[in-house]
């Protein structure tokens, strides 16, 4: 079978696949250490877990309507309300399957064959294949470690072309951990606006921040921001929730109209049961938020520490998220046995040999000098695994 030059032009998840690997190593008996998962550790809160279990014990079971349960969405608007200070209407928010259908979607929605997408590196890895799969080109835009991994406003100009549609940005960042502020975003997202580039603004880790930080959504910025925004949240990494499937956006109406449309001709919509947890997660109480977010900072104290420990390594210190981002980049070129280490794949297929650590290299992320490490697990876990690490890279000559 001659499969479409579609799904010829884009390659697997590279973070799923590494997940699938290193289950198939422990199925074997090998004792690894996944800092590859991109997914809080902590089960779903039981009252959230209580909630669709009343759902199908009530018979909630039946098709819903196609952007998400009036409840849902009403529990959405008072979410962006209460957190973001944002003005959404119930028609100008619609619930997905996951936020990276929401992203999905916002592709299928406004991008045509041979329209550009900004890309800032290092990025979430789903975001170029979800451009190239919607016909469009994605422009990847390097930034830099000493920069925090952001986007200046003079790197954005000069990659702003006739045939710019949309950029995506990411805060906190998944891979990199930093976080924008309303100072940082405020040229870029004005420049869009005045440029009617639309900002797709993926704000899912948005409750896991560190250091007393506080949060802006971009849309929050002007009234030009909030036009020209879409505002991308979900409850997976909030609440616990990454295999319920539920991810939310506000934004125009005209673009939620035209996500809808095709959310009716593809999924129908969400689970009607994960809808209902959803509603629970949003509307109850929000204490497991903070108590997920406290321990994600102990961890980020901790794995940094460990990573200080490492000969030569340099690390943007998370600000958010629970990723933490290293350079490794002095180890290029040395030798394992007779074979070199060329990059960032080469040394994490090592270090998953010889350190029985798994971590997402960073070519994956559009930046070959670092690797992800997820820090949504154990203390004991994190604190084993960088001392594999920093055994295994002492091993190279
Ligand atoms: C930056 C970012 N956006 C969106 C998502 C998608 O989340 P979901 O599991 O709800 O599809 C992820 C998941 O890893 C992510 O890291």
């Amino acid at each position: 079978m001659q499969l479409s030059r579609r799904v010829s032009s884009i390659q697997p998840s590279p973070t799923l696949a590494l997940n699938a690997k290193a289950d198939a190593l422990r199925a074997q008996g090998v004792d690894i250490i996944n800092f590859g998962a991109g997914q809080p550790d902590f089960p779903t809160p039981e009252h959230i877990c209580q909630a669709a279990i009343k759902a199908i014990n009530d018979g909630f079971t039946r098709y819903t309507p196609v952007p998400g349960t009036p409840e849902l969405k009403q529990a959405i608007v008072d979410k962006f309300k209460r957190d973001n200070g944002l003005d959404y209407t119930t028609d100008q928010v619609m619930v997905n399957v996951g936020g990276k259908h929401s992203s999905y979607l916002i592709m299928q929605a406004v991008i045509d064959q041979g329209d550009e997408v900004i890309v800032p590196a290092p990025f979430w890895v789903s975001y170029p294949p979800m451009v190239i799969l919607a016909g469009g080109k994605p422009v990847i835009v390097p930034t830099k470690l000493e920069d925090g991994f952001k986007l200046n406003l003079a790197d954005l100009e000069a990659a702003v072309t006739d045939k710019t549609k949309a950029i995506f940005l990411n805060s906190p960042s998944n891979p990199t951990g930093s976080v924008y502020s309303a100072e940082e975003l405020r040229p870029l997202v004005e420049f869009c606006a005045a440029k009617e580039i639309l900002m797709i603004s993926d704000e899912m880790y948005e409750p896991i921040l560190f250091d007393g930080r506080s949060f802006t959504s971009t849309a929050a910025i002007s009234p030009a921001a909030y036009e020209w925004t879409m505002t991308l949240n979900g409850v997976s990494k909030a609440y616990a929730m990454t295999g319920w499937r539920i991810g939310y956006m506000g934004g125009p109406v005209d673009i939620i109209k035209a996500c809808s449309k095709i959310q009716s001709q593809s999924t129908s919509n969400p689970t009607s049961i994960a809808q209902k947890a959803a509603e629970e997660a949003l509307n109850g109480p929000q204490e497991i938020v903070v108590e997920m977010n406290q321990s994600f900072e102990r961890r980020r104290d901790l794995i940094m520490e460990l990573i200080g420990e490492l000969p030569q390594v340099s690390c943007y210190r998370p600000e958010g998220s629970f990723y933490a981002f290293p350079s490794f980049a002095a180890y290029y070129g040395k030798k394992a046995g007779d074979k070199v280490i060329g990059g960032s794949q080469d040394l994490a297929d090592y270090l998953l040999e010889e350190a029985s650590v798994a971590a997402v290299p960073g070519i994956a992320f559009g930046e070959d000098a670092c690797i992800r490490f997820s820090f949504a697990i154990s203390d004991a876990e994190i604190q084993k695994g960088m001392h594999q690490v920093r055994e295994a890279l002492a091993k190279l000559a």
